[in-house]
């Protein structure tokens, strides 16, 4: 089976944008592939993090993909920092990057511009990144296009420490997956459903309460035409929302048009408000019962023990291959 490796950085809520985006994805894929995912606990303190709500928020992400679907006895969940190989692995591979490919990295030069008091961190965080995948042999790592470009400076360094020191790391392949559903926001629908929103009332929260949600379906912005049609250009509210019914319920564009033919869009939004609480609810119902057992514990645990040999293998030969130590 082909190996694939995913990273989740603990930093905000998760929305029902991400679900449908993302996380539905993952789960789709650990019946096809060996899947490990880790939360990249280590990338998110390149930048400031308050270490109560970080330790908060770890735990919290794991309960929500696991709410999602997300099958333990699937997928190989860890946490990166109870793994340190991979910063171990990092340091090595720090010494086969040069500075100047950290520097164009197109994210580096983005957040970098924002502070003048960036951490290196900020810069080597993509070499940690392809240690990450590197220490594990994966074929393909399934990441934002945002991400492409680490993907491939991870195959980069792994092709260069191959040729110095003898075949060592499996090239990985980023995988895009083709273009998913947007969501965008319920008040202003040409922007993407984002959790950095500055206005909470377009953006649905996994984690909200179920009656804010309904509130916040039933006030989405729409048009004046009273027609239920697909069409994201002159109609990005409903489009928006038949997305989202749709991507839930598993139907077509041409059913759910069918379905709403003639309703007012009171009704329409209602039944959507519907679609997504039942979902909702069913995802927090979990979530809620696993933040309250240690049942998380036990799964990182196990996830941290099978990955820290593999990792620690990985190391070890690299150090041997470079002649460190005696
Ligand atoms: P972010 O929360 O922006 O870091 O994104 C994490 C993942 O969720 C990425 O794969 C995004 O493509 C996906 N995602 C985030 N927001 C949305 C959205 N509104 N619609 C679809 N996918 C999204
Ligand atoms: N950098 C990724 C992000 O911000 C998270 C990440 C860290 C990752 N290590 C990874 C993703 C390894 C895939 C593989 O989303």
């Amino acid at each position: 089976m082909e190996k694939i490796l995913t990273g989740l950085q603990p930093t905000g809520s998760i929305t029902l944008g991400n679900y449908i985006g993302s996380i539905r994805q993952v789960v789709e894929y650990q019946d096809k592939y060996d899947s490990y995912i880790f939360i990249a606990d280590m990338h998110s303190i390149t930048v400031p993090q308050d270490p109560k709500e970080l330790k908060e928020r770890i735990r919290s992400l794991v309960n929500i993909y696991l709410a999602c679907g997300i099958d333990p006895n699937k997928n190989k969940i860890f946490i990166q920092s109870e793994n340190e190989f991979h910063a171990n692995i990092s340091w090595l591979l720090e010494c086969s990057t040069y500075y100047g490919e950290l520097s164009r990295m197109t994210q580096f030069k983005d957040k970098s511009k924002k502070s003048q008091n960036f951490t290196s961190g900020l810069l080597t965080y993509p070499v940690l990144m392809a240690a990450d995948i590197l220490a594990y042999d994966v074929d393909y790592v399934p990441v934002g296009i945002d991400q492409k470009q680490h993907v491939e400076l991870a195959r980069d360094i792994a092709e260069r420490f191959n040729k110095k020191y003898g075949e060592t790391f499996k090239m990985p392949q980023p995988l895009i997956a083709k273009e998913g559903t947007k969501i965008t926001d319920l008040q202003d629908p040409t922007k993407k459903m984002s959790k950095s929103a500055e206005n909470k009332k377009g953006v649905i929260m996994l984690l909200d309460d179920l009656d804010v949600i309904r509130k916040k379906i039933m006030s989405a912005a729409t048009d004046s035409e009273m027609l239920v049609k697909y069409d994201p250009e002159n109609k990005p509210g409903i489009s928006n929302l038949i997305n989202i019914y749709i991507s839930l319920t598993g139907k077509t564009i041409e059913e759910a048009e069918k379905e709403f033919e003639g309703c007012n869009y009171g009704t329409f939004k209602k039944q959507v408000a519907d679609v997504v609480i039942e979902f909702v609810s069913g995802v927090q119902e979990r979530y809620n019962a696993l933040q309250n057992s240690n049942e998380v514990d036990k799964i990182l645990d196990a996830g941290r023990d099978y990955t820290r040999p593999i990792a620690k293998a990985k190391f070890e030969d690299m150090r041997k291959k470079m002649g460190l130590g005696r």
